[in-house]
């Protein structure tokens, strides 16, 4: 089988992450983290870029040095086009361009969340979702149920109204005095907690959409009602509290994913984005299917958050298609899943 080589770069967000493959396998996935949002509470658009552009040169410098691959030996640069924050999406997009001039070889344009989902095609000799599948792509920016019909070919079944799961969690954290980003540290607190110790009330939202805003406001008013009576309250609850919160969050996840598969009857189900990292969610899905008798598809943790290795394997599979992109292309803030042909 002819070897194809993928340098992928990632941008959209807080992390500045490169990755090289070997056809469908990750030979290196580097991801260098921006610890200089957690003083403003969460990400700073502007700090952002300029981390990025800091981050950039050494991590692909490493990412092909931890491959063993050299910069001539490459097939082709896959990048995030979208969707993502504007100057964060530039670093990455100029960055491939000028590389894939330089070294004369396609560039590659890659959606975010089509990446997140298709992460699950990444080889490591499990076994694969086939088409067609469900996906629930739940992480900072994104809450989404997905049909997806082929590798380039998406359908949005239902979405947030408002804020993204991510963002529940990341607020959570925030009321609760707790650094950004907070997801992480709800999980860990949550696995020592009593996940019935409180009772939040859950959105009430028609399809398959979701809503997140009034949990978010329901927890404040929550907290500043206990902590008036008592200011230790969030100290000597956080483990209850958060795994409450986490067990309602996982409750209004899977109650859509069930009528998503009542509706389509489609029964192979994955999960993808950062919040698929959380453990809450990844039992309930394991368990949700050994009840229902469906195939469950969860990623490895290292292919859950922001990664160059997922938009590595987009890139593989539009390379085999010579779906490349010209170099007049641009970053772009919005890029729906639903559009994914060019
Ligand atoms: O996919 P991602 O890395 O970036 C975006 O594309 O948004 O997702 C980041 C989100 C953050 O909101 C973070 O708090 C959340 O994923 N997250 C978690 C966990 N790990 C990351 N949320 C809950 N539990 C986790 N274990
Ligand atoms: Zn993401």
């Amino acid at each position: 089988m002819q070897k194809t080589y993928i340098l992928a770069i990632e941008s959209s967000c807080d992390d500045t992450s490169a990755a090289v493959l070997c056809n469908d396998k990750v030979l290196s996935n580097e991801v260098a983290n921006q610890e200089v949002h957690k003083q403003y509470g969460g990400v700073v658009p502007e700090l952002a870029s300029r981390a990025h552009l800091q981050n950039i040169v050494p991590v692909v410098a490493q990412a092909l040095k931890k491959a063993g691959v050299n910069k001539e030996e490459l097939s082709a640069i896959a990048f995030t086009r979208g969707p993502g924050l504007m100057g964060s999406l530039l670093v990455g997009t100029s960055f491939a361009k000028s590389l894939s001039m330089g070294l004369h070889i396609p560039l590659i344009e890659v959606n975010h969340m089509q990446a997140h989902i298709l992460a699950h095609f990444i080889d490591e000799g499990q076994a694969k979702p086939q088409f067609p599948f469900l996906a629930m792509t739940i992480s900072g920016g994104h809450t989404q149920i997905v049909k997806v019909n082929s590798f380039f070919d998406m359908e949005v079944l239902g979405e947030t109204l408002d804020d993204a799961v991510g963002e529940a969690f990341d607020k959570t954290a925030k009321i609760l005095g707790l650094p950004y980003p907070g997801g992480p540290l709800i999980d860990k607190y949550a696995q020592e907690g009593n996940p019935k110790a409180f009772q939040f009330s859950q959105p009430n939202i028609a399809a398959l959409n979701f809503s997140f805003s009034g949990l978010k406001t329901g927890i404040l008013y929550f907290i500043q009602k206990h902590t008036a009576d008592n200011p230790n309250f969030i100290t000597e609850h956080l483990a209850d509290i958060c795994a409450s919160v986490q067990h309602t969050i996982v409750e209004i996840l899977m109650k859509k994913l069930k009528k998503a598969v009542q509706q389509t009857g489609i029964r192979q189900v994955a999960i993808g984005g950062g919040v698929s990292a959380n453990s809450g969610i990844r039992t309930a899905l394991q368990s949700m299917g050994e009840k229902h008798g469906w195939k469950t598809f969860v990623p490895k943790f290292q292919y859950c958050t922001d990664n160059a290795a997922m938009i590595g394997i987009v890139g593989y599979y539009k390379f085999l298609q010579s779906d490349f992109t010209q170099q007049g292309v641009t970053a772009q803030p919005r890029l729906p899943i639903s559009q994914l042909a060019n």
